[in-house]
C-alpha cells in the first residue's frame, strides 16, 4: 500500500526542482508536488510560509510509516487543513473493533482556548496547548462493572490509525493521558455514562524534520529481546 500526501520541504529540499528523493535514514520518499498521481487530485497542500519554499509530496509505504513514526509534542502553529483533519478521523473510524462494537466518539477541539485548558487536564499534557487540533478519545467507562477488556484495545487501534495516518500527511501527534477526569468532563461536556482516559494532540510539526529523522538509537526494545517463539 502507498500512502501519497501533501508535505512541507524542510531546508535540505529546498534547491531546484529535485526528482524523487528517498532519504536513507529512514527511507522516506520525498517528490515534487507537481507530481501527483494522474486522475487523483493529492489532498489539498499546505499554505507555503515563509520558512519554505517549496512542496512536496511526501510518499509513505505503511512500513516507512511505522519504523519513522515518533511522538511529537511541539507544533508550528498553522491549523490543520480541513481534509487531512476529516482524512484523520475517518482513519480511526476505519479501525476495527471488538464484535464491530464501535464503542468510541470523537470529541475535536479546535479552539485554541479550550486546547489551552486540555493542557491541565494531566501533568503530561502540556503539548495540547500548541496543538493545532486535539482528538479526545470517548469510550464507555472502561472500569464500570461488566465493560470488556477489549473497550481500550479497540481505543488504542482508532487511535493508532488516526496518529499513522497524520504522520503520512506530515502531521505529527502525541497521545496525553487524562488524570483530572473531572476537569476533562468539564472543559468536554460528554455524558455521565462515558469516559475520557486520552487526548490525542495534532499538528505540523515545529521541525519539520521530525519527520524524516531516523529512529533513536535504543528507541525501542530489540526484536531478539521481545520475541519468544513457540514458548515463553
Ligand atoms: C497509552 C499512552 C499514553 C501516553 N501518554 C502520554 C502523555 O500523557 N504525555 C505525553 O507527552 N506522551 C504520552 N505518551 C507518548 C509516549 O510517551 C510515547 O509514545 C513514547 O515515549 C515513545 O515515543 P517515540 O515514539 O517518540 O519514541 C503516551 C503514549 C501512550 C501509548
Amino acid at each position: 500500500m502507498r500512502v501519497t500526501c501533501t508535505q512541507p520541504t524542510s531546508s535540505r529540499h529546498r534547491t531546484r526542482a529535485p526528482d524523487r528523493r528517498r532519504i536513507a535514514s529512514t527511507g522516506v520518499t520525498v517528490k515534487p508536488l507537481s507530481c501527483g498521481r494522474k486522475g487523483r487530485p493529492a489532498l489539498p497542500p499546505l499554505p507555503r510560509d515563509s520558512r519554505r519554499s517549496g512542496r512536496y509530496l511526501l510518499v509513505m509505504d505503511t512500513w516507512d510509516a511505522i519504523r519513522s513514526r515518533r511522538a511529537v509534542r511541539r507544533f508550528d502553529g498553522r491549523p490543520l487543513d480541513a481534509a487531512h483533519l476529516d482524512r484523520i478521523l475517518d482513519a480511526g473510524r476505519r479501525a476495527g473493533s471488538s464484535k464491530n462494537t464501535q464503542r468510541w466518539d470523537f470529541i475535536v477541539v479546535e479552539d485554541r482556548e479550550r486546547l489551552g485548558a486540555l493542557a491541565a487536564v494531566g501533568p503530561f499534557a502540556g503539548h495540547l496547548a500548541g496543538a493545532a487540533a486535539a482528538v479526545a478519545l470517548v469510550t464507555p467507562d472502561p472500569r464500570a462493572p461488566g465493560t470488556p477488556l477489549s473497550v481500550m484495545w479497540d481505543l488504542g487501534l482508532a487511535a493508532g490509525n488516526m496518529s499513522l495516518a497524520a504522520w503520512a500527511l506530515g502531521i505529527g501527534s502525541c497521545p496525553a493521558t487524562v488524570y483530572e477526569q473531572a476537569a476533562a468532563r468539564e472543559i468536554l461536556g460528554y455524558p455521565a455514562d462515558r469516559h475520557c482516559e486520552f487526548v490525542l494532540s495534532f499538528g505540523y510539526p515545529a521541525d519539520p524534520e521530525d519527520l524524516t529523522r531516523a529512529p533513536r538509537p535504543g528507541g525501542r526494545r530489540p526484536l531478539d529481546e521481545i520475541v519468544h517463539r513457540e514458548r515463553w
